[in-house]
């Protein structure tokens, strides 16, 4: 049994006839989808993934992962939508610990993400003598912040394995024809794997942008693919009442219509964490826009029930509404034992597991939450596997898709990342921005 919608703690936030109201909106939206006839239908290659993907191309990423996996270290570089997915399923699936366990494949770090030298320096450290492989994503070949990361790593690995060992371990994944990227690839010789061109970035998880990493960590892609369709196949009813993706599409934008500003994703999991920042860029780069969309947030409790947890129970319910992702069945548990004297005062939970205990906290948490007046949707989650988290990616790939054409919005276009990037290459003085120099360090100086 997949994910399934739990829409009890919404009583008394939302009615059946609200959903029933907004429900033929939903429906056109779908059919938007459907028919690929909206904003943005040049970016809709996700849609049937699961299904139609590059057979030869899978094989590859497999055998390339066996390569990779003789090495002690991979460094994945990308930035947004080339690493927050890989690094989501590699955490989700394995452990937020994963470089600290024990294991026989490969340590996975992600560069190129920030542009702080004391994290690439860090990086660079733990490389020191280790042998490592490099997978540089970016579909455009151009993003500044990987370009950065990847020439300091390119050095690294030519001084260290010669020209001829670096070729052998970088893998460039980017467009299959265009951009620095592919033509430095194309000339030195690297592997190279594609992000299509229908495939905008945060939709690109299902891809070789995050198959390549998540092979390499030992994850079987093709149960996460198999998640992945057993969705796409599952969730195009138009009734609402049996299509929980449309449903939680429905609410989402009922809630903002409402006046909601904030969707808070809380989960009760650590290693969901990163899942939860994918879903933030996923929803946040599609939705955000036009002076429009749920401004997404996360937590993981009950850690943030001990910072953010008073605002949410006392200042919440003007501002946000909660999704709650509850994982029912731990990867590994744990039972409380007996202390002698129950001196800890705790002796009550004495053969409960701490998942038990975990359940109660999450029961104990939408409920007071809900008594706050903040409304909770609940997204059950049997358990967190590869086929668990490949159906959660498409259900939530989709849910995003439909809720940004009910609100109205081009889901898969991202104008508003171009701003700070104008800014910072004019006051690094990169050659055709000089008047916006002039005028940015106007106003600094
Ligand atoms: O979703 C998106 O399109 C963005 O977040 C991109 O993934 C991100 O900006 C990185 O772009 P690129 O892969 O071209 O380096």
């Amino acid at each position: 049994m997949p994910l399934r919608l739990n829409t009890k703690y919404l009583e008394g936030f939302i009615s059946e006839d609200e959903i029933k109201q907004i429900s033929p909106e939903i429906v056109a939206a779908a059919g938007t989808l459907s028919r690929a006839d909206g904003l943005g239908n040049d970016f809709l290659g996700w849609v049937n993934l699961p299904t139609n993907y590059d057979r030869e191309e899978f094989a590859r990423i497999k055998s390339a992962a066996q390569r990779i996996k003789k090495d002690d270290i991979l460094i994945v570089i990308g930035i947004g939508g080339s690493y927050l997915g890989a690094r989501a399923v590699i955490e989700a699936v394995k452990s937020h610990n994963y470089n600290s366990l024990d294991k026989d494949t490969p340590d996975i770090y992600f560069a190129g993400n920030t542009i702080s030298s004391t994290a690439l320096n860090d990086l660079i450290k733990i490389c020191e003598n280790k042998d490592f492989s490099v997978n540089v994503i970016s579909k455009s070949g151009t993003t500044t912040e990987p370009s950065l990361a990847f020439r300091v790593f390119k050095e690294i690995l030519e001084n260290k394995y010669g020209k001829q060992g670096a070729k052998s371990r970088i893998y460039a994944t980017t467009d299959k024809e265009k951009g620095t990227l592919k033509q430095l690839a194309d000339a030195e010789g690297w592997e190279t794997f594609v992000v299509p061109d229908n495939v905008g970035g945060r939709f690109s998880v299902l891809t070789a942008v995050g198959l390549l990493p998540i092979a390499v960590a030992g994850i079987d892609i093709d149960e996460l693919m198999r998640g992945a369709r057993f969705a796409q196949e599952n969730l195009n009813d138009d009734d609402l009442s049996k299509n929980d993706c449309y449903k939680y599409a429905a609410i989402r934008n009922i809630m903002y219509r409402k006046g909601k500003k904030v969707e808070l994703l809380a989960s009760y999991e650590p290693c969901f964490d990163m899942m939860a920042q994918w879903y933030k860029q996923l929803f946040g780069e599609s939705e955000g826009k036009d002076g429009k969309g749920l401004f997404p947030c996360s937590v993981i409790f009950s850690t943030d029930l001990h910072s953010l947890g008073q605002y949410i129970q006392e200042s919440g319910a003007e501002l946000l509404f909660e999704t709650v992702v509850n994982s029912v069945k731990p990867q590994t548990d744990l039972t409380l034992g007996e202390v002698e004297g129950n001196l800890d005062g705790l002796n009550f939970l004495s053969g409960k597991t701490m998942s038990y205990v975990n359940q109660k906290a999450f029961e104990g948490t939408v409920l007071a939450h809900c008594d706050g007046g903040v409304a909770n949707v609940v997204l059950e989650m049997p358990e967190i596997n590869e086929f668990e988290i490949g159906y959660f990616i498409y259900f939530m790939e989709k849910t995003c898709a439909v809720s940004g054409y009910t609100l109205g919005v081009n889901p898969f276009n991202q104008p508003g990342v171009e701003s700070y990037k104008k800014n910072m290459f004019a006051l690094l003085g990169k050659p055709g921005f000089e008047d916006r120099k002039k005028e940015l360090e106007s106003r600094i100086n």
